[in-house]
């Protein structure tokens, strides 16, 4: 069965044709990071634009990369919740068209299933149950992922997301955005015991978490210094900040593992590419006899595979988007 995947909800136009959800025949991304570099961050109404004009392109390259026509395709799955509005919109009315004019199948994703997805492409032997941390630049959550479609959200970021505290400590520090990869490449330098930064508390639910703390201070930290005309080390300073978010992230899902009886991990999302994160993740799950599972780096981010994956997924479940399909900004994925 072949799915035609497409994605819009950040800053990635991307489109790819997935085989029995697993083999990715193609996979098309166009990003726009360069145009909001120089705003130091997404800019939503640019982001739609961008969608707009490239989403067609983008798709029949997929298709053509594929070897495969639309009329080859089985069923058009899109990412129609959570992200920007604006730029969800554009996916969502461009594979609705194309269901209209071709009489295929719409089948909605939601966007973090999806990012959990990309690990069923790089290890087709991963099957639910398990445990999985998705952290990126909108999301930080610990999801147990009962079956491919059925997930339960145990843990989730009270403020800042994990990317989004990376993102902007790497803007305090100068670093361009998005910020988290700068701050991955400094680290291997530096010190993560140079500074003594703060590690959030959260009360009340022992799975979740809140990065806002920990931003301020390194905002703070970083102002003080420049009216004192101290300069800081930034190596010393990314390998603390990725220091402490790795650690924050891993122990929260190690010990929602140990505690719920995991034996399988996996992480997800734009911060899994983190090298400090796949490391913590890496040592505490042999310690602790756990299999991880963490996508490769190009499925880490957004991409149009993943969706086609879980779109591959969601389709054998039943699950159909009809003419009234919307995009929606916020929702749990517990709410699909
Ligand atoms: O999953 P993603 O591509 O988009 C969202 O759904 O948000 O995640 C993007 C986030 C950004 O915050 C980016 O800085 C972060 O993932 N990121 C990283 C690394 N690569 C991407 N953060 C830390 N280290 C990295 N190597
Ligand atoms: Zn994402």
């Amino acid at each position: 069965m072949l799915i035609l995947g497409i994605e819009s909800s950040c800053d990635e136009t991307a489109a790819a044709v997935s085989e029995n959800g697993t083999n990715i025949l193609s996979s098309v991304i166009s990003t726009q990071i360069e145009e909001h570099k120089k705003y130091g961050g997404v800019v939503p109404e640019i982001a739609s634009r961008r969608h707009c004009e490239n989403i067609l392109g983008v798709t029949k390259k997929a298709l053509a990369d594929a070897g495969k026509t639309l009329e080859d395709i089985d069923a058009v799955a899109v990412t129609y919740a959570p992200g920007l509005i604006g730029a969800l919109l554009v996916g969502v009315n461009f594979a609705k068209g194309l269901c209209l004019a071709s009489g295929k199948p719409l089948v909605p994703v939601h966007h973090i299933s999806g990012h959990i997805a990309a690990n069923y492409i790089a290890h087709p032997e991963l099957e639910p149950p398990y445990l999985c941390l998705v952290a990126s630049g909108g999301h930080s959550h610990i999801v147990e992922v009962t079956d491919y479609t059925k997930f339960h959200v145990i843990g989730r970021t009270r403020d800042d997301a994990a990317g989004e505290c990376f993102d902007k400590c790497a803007r305090a520090m100068g670093f361009p955005y998005p910020g988290g990869v700068h701050i991955d490449k400094a680290a291997q330098t530096g010190n993560p015991d140079a500074f003594d930064l703060p590690r959030p508390k959260v009360t009340g639910s022992e799975y979740d978490f809140s990065f806002s703390g920990l931003k301020t201070a390194v905002i703070n930290l970083l102002h003080n210094s420049q009216q004192k005309g101290i300069e800081i080390n930034k190596e010393d300073l990314s390998a603390c900040v990725q220091h402490i978010i790795s650690e924050i992230l891993c122990e929260k899902t190690m010990h929602a593992a140990d505690y719920l009886g995991y034996k399988t991990v996996a992480i997800a999302g734009g911060v899994s590419a983190n090298s400090g994160v796949r490391k913590a993740f890496e040592k505490a799950c042999s310690e602790r006899g756990i299999k991880l599972y963490m996508p490769p780096l190009n499925l880490c981010g957004d991409n149009g595979a993943m969706i086609a994956c879980q779109g591959y997924y969601n389709y054998l479940a039943g699950q159909r988007g009809d003419e009234s399909l919307n995009a929606v900004a916020t929702l749990s994925l517990e709410e699909i």
